[in-house]
């Protein structure tokens, strides 16, 4: 019996040593250790056996079997390591394909504009302040010199909004310029001052490629002793000048904004075609880029400073429009369209 049992454990390890897959090894564990396996047959035939034999020979059965129960598991694992290498081999892992992409966000357009922007202006001396966005009537035109029924009051169409106080005479909107700030600046400080606020403002307006209900602007305002027309001239040729490039032409004209006197419209002089006239300057040569003015002394007035003391210059643009100029964008409603194949090309 004893040489039966070594017999069988010769034979078993063979066959297990030539296995090649997982099929043949199954196969061999049925025939050696399932329930109707050689082994089993042996060890449940011990019962038949004279005692002092089947002592012997259950020990060395029961030891032949732990034996091939650890030889098949090391097998397997064996077996399985192999198969993983063939896949690889034959599947093949193309070690040059790119990794699975990391998304990865960006700054808007609008914010990196409205950055460059400040950081211009905050290394000539100025300080960046922001405001909010729902305005009351008073900030936004009252105290700008824009009373109601005033015809300027057209020049911006506003989004009112339904408020009642108990007297109903504190008219709320949407601000529709960053302008009402000024007046906020100036009623919490005194000069000398200089300060950028952006943010965003709102109008009442059938959108078009040139026109949006929503857009960021910039605001300017310096007020001291002895501020004049060539302080906001000066401010601004530099700053177009970092903004555009060196050779840029700076054009002051005649404008009119109720809160400053004079007012000015800035233009540059148009960098595609240098002041021929092409398409993106209108023929004109000119492109407009802020209104500006030295700040109306009914608006110094209103605020408690005296004018006979005080001047000051104020000036707002467009930021969508500048980053428009710069990389030829042709219309401003793609800015807030959310569409990321024109997002992230910024
Ligand atoms: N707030 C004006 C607008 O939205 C722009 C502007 C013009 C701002 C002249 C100014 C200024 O500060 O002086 O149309």
């Amino acid at each position: 019996m004893l040489n039966t049992l070594e017999e069988l454990k010769l034979r078993a390890t063979e066959e297990l040593e030539a296995i090649t897959d997982l099929k043949e090894l199954e196969a061999w564990r049925l025939r050696y250790l399932g329930r109707k396996g050689s082994l089993t047959r042996i060890l449940r035939g011990l019962g038949l056996l004279p005692l002092e034999e089947r002592r012997v020979v259950g020990a060395q059965a029961n030891k032949i079997k732990e034996l091939l129960e650890r030889s098949l598991v090391e097998r397997e694992r064996l077996l399985k390591e192999a198969e993983l290498a063939r896949h690889v081999e034959v599947a093949g892992i193309d070690v040059t394909l790119p990794g699975r992409p990391f998304p990865q966000g960006g700054l808007h357009p609008t914010t990196q504009m409205v950055r460059e922007i400040c950081h211009i202006f905050e290394t000539m001396g100025f300080q960046v302040v922001e405001g909010t966005d729902v305005e009351w009537d008073y900030y936004n035109f009252e105290a700008l010199n824009i009373p109601k029924d005033h015809p300027a009051r057209d020049m911006w169409a506003t989004l009112w909004i339904d408020y009642r106080t108990e007297s109903g005479e504190m008219p709320m909107l949407l601000r529709t310029h960053t302008s009402p700030m000024q007046i906020r600046i100036m009623e919490r400080m005194r000069p000398p001052l200089r300060v950028v606020v952006p943010g965003r403002v709102y109008r009442y307006e059938a959108t078009d490629a040139t026109h949006e209900s929503i857009f960021y602007q910039i605001e300017g305002l310096a007020v001291d002793e002895t501020i004049t027309l060539a302080d906001l001239k000066g401010t601004l040729f530099e700053f177009s000048r970092r903004l555009f490039g060196r050779e840029r032409q700076v054009r002051f004209r005649c404008d009119y904004f109720p809160f400053v006197e004079p007012g000015v419209e800035v233009a540059i002089d148009c960098f595609v075609c240098g002041g021929k006239g092409c398409r993106l300057c209108n023929e004109t040569g000119w492109i407009e880029i802020m209104g500006a003015g030295m700040v109306h002394p009914d608006v110094l007035k209103r605020v408690g400073y005296d004018p006979e003391i005080y001047t000051g210059f104020a000036f707002g643009l467009g930021v969508e429009r500048i980053v428009m100029l710069r990389h030829g964008i042709e219309d401003i409603r793609l800015f807030y369209a959310n569409d990321l194949r024109f997002l992230r090309q910024f």
